[in-house]
């Protein structure tokens, strides 16, 4: 029987382990939901020993937004804060998907 430490093969993509972060909120994405140097870091350094990394609930629209410091997937100039943070954790030989969210009628 594998391991929890043993490599998994998922299609086309091995995990190095069968460690999975779930998507938990953090609340260090800016006002506008823009990637931080303090969200990267804390998703950098928990990334080294994941197999895979779930990043926490992102809006896709304002109007779905649920929380002051939320990390926010609605607008192109979120893309170069989103491709830091997935670069800076594949540098960690970890693979990263992001939760998407909408908060429906919260707002
Ligand atoms: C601080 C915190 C933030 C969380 N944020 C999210 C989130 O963004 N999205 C989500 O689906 N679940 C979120 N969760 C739930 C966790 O991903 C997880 O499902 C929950 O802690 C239960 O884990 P368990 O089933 O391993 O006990 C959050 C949990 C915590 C403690």
């Amino acid at each position: 029987m594998a391991g929890l430490l043993d490599p998994l093969k998922v299609k086309g993509l091995t995990l190095k382990n069968r460690i999975v972060m779930s998507p938990m909120h953090t609340g260090f994405a800016t006002t506008e939901g823009a990637v931080t140097e303090n969200l990267v870091t804390h998703y950098v350094r928990r990334s080294k020993a994941l197999g895979l990394l779930i990043v926490e609930h992102s809006y896709v629209s304002l109007e779905g937004k649920l929380s002051e410091r939320q990390v926010g997937i609605y607008d192109d100039s979120l893309v170069s804060g989103l491709e830091k943070l997935s670069s800076s954790v594949h540098a960690t030989g970890t693979p990263i998907v992001i939760q998407i969210n909408h908060a429906g009628r919260v707002v």
